[in-house]
Order: structure tokens, then C-alpha cells, then sequence
């Protein structure tokens, strides 16, 4: 059986772009494949979160994954700094890693831009992290959103790398996944770019139904086609987006429809787009309140998520650490 493993930040909460771009497909792999999905409290660490807040931002996670349906009967669900083993092939694989190549990633670059303050080498390795997350497991598929296609590229090309100078076949090279598609790249209500958790943009699964219903109907629009089968701007085809992603098929021919004869309202668009984000996200929201609360049930998801990780994980790194030429005295 093919392995699957996948992660989450632990910063903020789950919005769309998680839910739409990976989560779901998490949930739908669970009953064909073994599957590994934990909540990368490292990598969190690169923007420096206060320790009094760490353990929130993990815990917020792991309860909204289990809210969306990920069951512990069927995946290991772990916490990333659980497993040791992921640090030490972090230190291995950072060997075979070249600086250019970690530069030239969209990722870094971006957050060089973003937050040039604080340019640190955690943020330069980030896909090696990543990599080793994925290679320690020798996953074979790995369910993500369109953002994070370079990475999986990277962790071939280090699966690759590695297994050509120790001469050995011990990592299969990872493969984005997407059920039945490409990734998806869910967009914000702003108007540009994707939905994240630093942009403001987003909906979140915790939102209750007013706050959904105002953050949509703030979404930004123009005044509406003057003529017919025009093309859309990029605002309204990030709406067209989201409804085709939550909505039916026939609502989305209805509304495209409305768009090409000029007789669309944009506020009954609006309404219906965020009628249907309830109805996938308000039932989640209500198990993320019931599952909060229950500190022995999430340390139980937890330990025995931790138990598989590392039998895992572990093996895989007997195997690595002799084909480097580790041997004990
Ligand atoms: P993170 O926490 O930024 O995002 C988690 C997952 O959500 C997807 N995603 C989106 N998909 C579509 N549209 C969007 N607007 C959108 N926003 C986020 C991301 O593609 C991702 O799948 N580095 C990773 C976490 C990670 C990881 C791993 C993932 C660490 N190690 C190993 C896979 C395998 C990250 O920061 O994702």
C-alpha cells in the first residue's frame, strides 16, 4: 500500500485555501492508503511565535483536523516535534542542499520581501524540513495546495540526490497530489492572489455564519459587465472560483449564465457563495467546540499518532544513517 503523509503550520486557524487545497483530500485518502498527517509546529517557528502561544497554535490544529473528519483509527495524526528522527535527516539532507537552489525558491524569496528583518537560515531550509517531513516516511504521495508544488519538486530532487551519492534506492521520490486534478489554488476575497493566513483574506473554518456572511459580502467586486460574454476581471473570478469549488454545478451555470447577459447581481452571487461555505464549514465548526475541550481524547490522538510516527520514522533512519557509514563502537 502506498504511504501519504502531509502537514499544516500550526499558526492560526484552517481557512478555505487548507481546507480546499489539502485537507479534504487528506480526509478522502485515509481509507486507501497509510497515511501520516501531522501539524508542523518547526516550521512555525520561523516567524518566532511566543512560547506562551506555541502549544495554542499546535492544539488549534489538531482539533480542526479532527473536526474535518481526520480519524485516528485510520491515519497516524502526530505533532512534527514528536519525532525527533525528522530533525536528524533535516541535518543530513541540509548536506546535499545548495544554497543557490534553496535562494531561487518562490517561497524564500517572498519572505525575504516580506519579512526582511528576519531573514534566518530556518527560512532558507524550509523545503529541506519539508523534504525530510516527507522523506522520513518515504511517502509517496503528498496531498498539497498549488503553493506548494516548488517544494515537492525540491524533496524529489534531494530523494533523487541522496539516493545516487550512497548509491541506494531508500527514498521514493514524493509526488504532489490532487484528487482526479491539479492542485487547487484557492483565492482570497480581496480581489488578488491566493486565500492565506497572513493576508487577511480569508475564511476561516471556526468563522460562524454572520462573520461569513459580512467577510463575503465585503469581497471586492466592480460594477458588472456592460456587455455580453465579457471576460471577467480577476476579482470576479476569484468569486466564480470559490462558488465552483463550494457550490453545485448548477448554481455556478446559473450565476456564469447571469454574468454573460448582464443581468447579474453581484449581492445575490455574494449570498449564495456564502450560503454554501456554511453549509461545508458551520457543521466542522460546531465539532471543533465539542472537540476543544477534551484534553484526554486529543493527548490519546496524539500519543498514538507519535507511537506510529516514530516506528516509522525511525526505520527509515536505521536504514539512512547506514548508508552514510554511521556505525556505533
Ligand atoms: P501551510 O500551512 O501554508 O498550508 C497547508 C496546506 O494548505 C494548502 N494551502 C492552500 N491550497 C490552496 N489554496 C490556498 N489558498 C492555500 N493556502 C494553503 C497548502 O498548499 C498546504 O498543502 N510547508 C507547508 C507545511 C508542511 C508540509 C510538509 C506539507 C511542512 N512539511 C510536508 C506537506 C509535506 C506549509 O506551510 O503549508
Amino acid at each position: 500500500m502506498e504511504t501519504v503523509l502531509s502537514g499544516i503550520r500550526s499558526t492560526g486557524h484552517l481557512h478555505l485555501g487548507n481546507y480546499f487545497g489539502a485537507l479534504r483530500n487528506y480526509i478522502k485518502m485515509q481509507d486507501e492508503y497509510n497515511c501520516f498527517f501531522f501539524i508542523a509546529d518547526l516550521h512555525s517557528l520561523t516567524t518566532h511565535p511566543h512560547p506562551a502561544d506555541f502549544h495554542a497554535g499546535v492544539k488549534t490544529i489538531l482539533c480542526e483536523y479532527l473536526a474535518s473528519g481526520l480519524d485516528p483509527q485510520k491515519s497516524a495524526i502526530f505533532v512534527q516535534s514528536d519525532v525527533p528522527e525528522v530533525s536528524e535527516l533535516y541535518v543530513l539532507l541540509n548536506m546535499i542542499a545548495y544554497k543557490g537552489e534553496l535562494e531561487r525558491t518562490a517561497s524564500f524569496k517572498e519572505k525575504v520581501r516580506k519579512q526582511e528583518d528576519n531573514v534566518n537560515a530556518g527560512l532558507l531550509t524550509y523545503p529541506v524540513l519539508m523534504a525530510a517531513d516527507i522523506l522520513i516516511h518515504r511517502a509517496h504521495k503528498v496531498p498539497v495546495g498549488k503553493d506548494q508544488e516548488q517544494h515537492l519538486e525540491m524533496a524529489r530532487v534531494l530523494a533523487r540526490r541522496f539516493n545516487n551519492m550512497y548509491g541506494t534506492d531508500v527514498f521514493p521520490e514524493p509526488q504532489a497530489f490532487n484528487f482526479g486534478s491539479d492542485l487547487v489554488k484557492v483565492p482570497g476575497l480581496d480581489g488578488s492572489g491566493k486565500m492565506g493566513k497572513s493576508e487577511g483574506n480569508g475564511v476561516y473554518l471556526i468563522d460562524d455564519e454572520k462573520t461569513i456572511h459580512k467577510k463575503v459580502m465585503k469581497a471586492v467586486t466592480d460594477s458588472g459587465p456592460t456587455e455580453p460574454n465579457s471576460k471577467m476581471p480577476d476579482s470576479i473570478e476569484n468569486i466564480f472560483t470559490l462558488l465552483k469549488i463550494v457550490s453545485t454545478p448548477d448554481t455556478v451555470a446559473h450565476f456564469t449564465e447571469a454574468y454573460n447577459n448582464c443581468s447579474i447581481r453581484y449581492g445575490d452571487l455574494k449570498k449564495q457563495l456564502a450560503a454554501d461555505i456554511c453549509k461545508h464549514t458551520l457543521p466542522i465548526r460546531e465539532r471543533i467546540e465539542e472537540i476543544y475541550n477534551d484534553e484526554a481524547y486529543l493527548h490519546n490522538v496524539a500519543k498514538r499518532g507519535r507511537e506510529l510516527a516514530r516506528e516509522s520514522a525511525s526505520a527509515t533512519l536505521r536504514e539512512v544513517r547506514a548508508v552514510v557509514g554511521f556505525k556505533s563502537f
